[in-house]
């Protein structure tokens, strides 16, 4: 389970993330939503060590997530897939998932990758296609499929559905949906597409100005029409 108490994040005079308190249940979806702006990259990036916290506390099981060192992630089970579906260009289908597989915790055999190239078979397909030529949506499934050769407990998605279309969307949801009710997965999703991420959500989170103003079952934040309009904008 991740358990985040008070977390504070500041770029300056700017506070991202302010005071931010909630649990992540284990094999469960968390959906984090909130406005541009809200602090939901921040979140994720201050989990995974990429930006220090000013103040707080995030635990993952008994690893204490803000003295891990970034690159020691992988080992203690967190992924975290950045905006922006960074892949490496040069490099095929099938070199981008074997760097994935570094610095597993069960050492990335070649089971793992057929099974992530079972869960997308289009990156079976392109697995010798450099990856500068994916469409947009098969390079986040890549991204995706890279971060689960890492075999994590936790995986933290930011906005892994935008600009795709939503049959794609779609996809890429009741796939992560799979893992977590198969594998015990724990996601944590952050959306901007509120009413898709909550409909896979077990939970959601809201953020307003870097602070949690909602945290409740999905089902929830889905049949209160006044939170909807007032922070989900459907
Ligand atoms: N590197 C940075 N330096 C200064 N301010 C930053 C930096 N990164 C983010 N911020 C500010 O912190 C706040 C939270 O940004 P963050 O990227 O976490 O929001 P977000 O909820 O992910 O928004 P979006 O939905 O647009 O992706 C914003 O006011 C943003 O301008
Ligand atoms: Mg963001």
């Amino acid at each position: 389970m991740l358990d985040v108490r008070d977390l504070t994040t500041t770029y300056g005079a700017v506070r991202a993330l302010d005071g931010v308190t909630f649990t992540a249940p284990q094999g469960r979806i968390t959906a984090v939503l909130g406005a541009n702006g809200a602090g939901k990259t921040t979140l994720l990036r201050t989990l995974s060590g990429l930006v220090p916290a000013a103040s707080g506390s995030a635990r993952l099981g008994d690893t204490d997530l803000l003295t891990t060192p970034a690159e020691e992630m992988t080992r203690a089970g967190l992924a975290h897939v950045p905006e922006g579906r960074g892949v490496i260009a040069q490099l095929t289908v099938e070199e981008n998932l074997r760097l994935g597989a570094l610095g597993a915790r069960g050492g990335g055999r070649k089971a793992d990758l057929d099974r992530v190239t079972d869960l997308f078979p289009v990156l079976g397909e392109r697995r010798h296609q450099v990856a500068h030529t994916l469409s947009g949506g098969e390079r986040q499934m890549l991204v995706i499929a890279r971060a689960l050769l890492a075999d994590p407990a936790i995986l933290l998605l930011d906005e892994p559905s935008l600009g795709l279309a939503p049959r794609i969307v779609t996809q890429i949801f009741d796939l992560l949906r799979g893992l977590v009710d198969d594998d015990g997965l724990t996601v944590v999703l952050v959306e901007q597409n509120a009413r898709s991420a909550l409909s896979i959500s077990d939970v959601g989170l809201v953020l307003d100005l870097g602070k949690v103003v909602v945290h409740d079952d999905a089902a929830v934040l889905v049949d209160d029409a006044t939170l909807r309009h007032a922070y989900l904008g459907f």
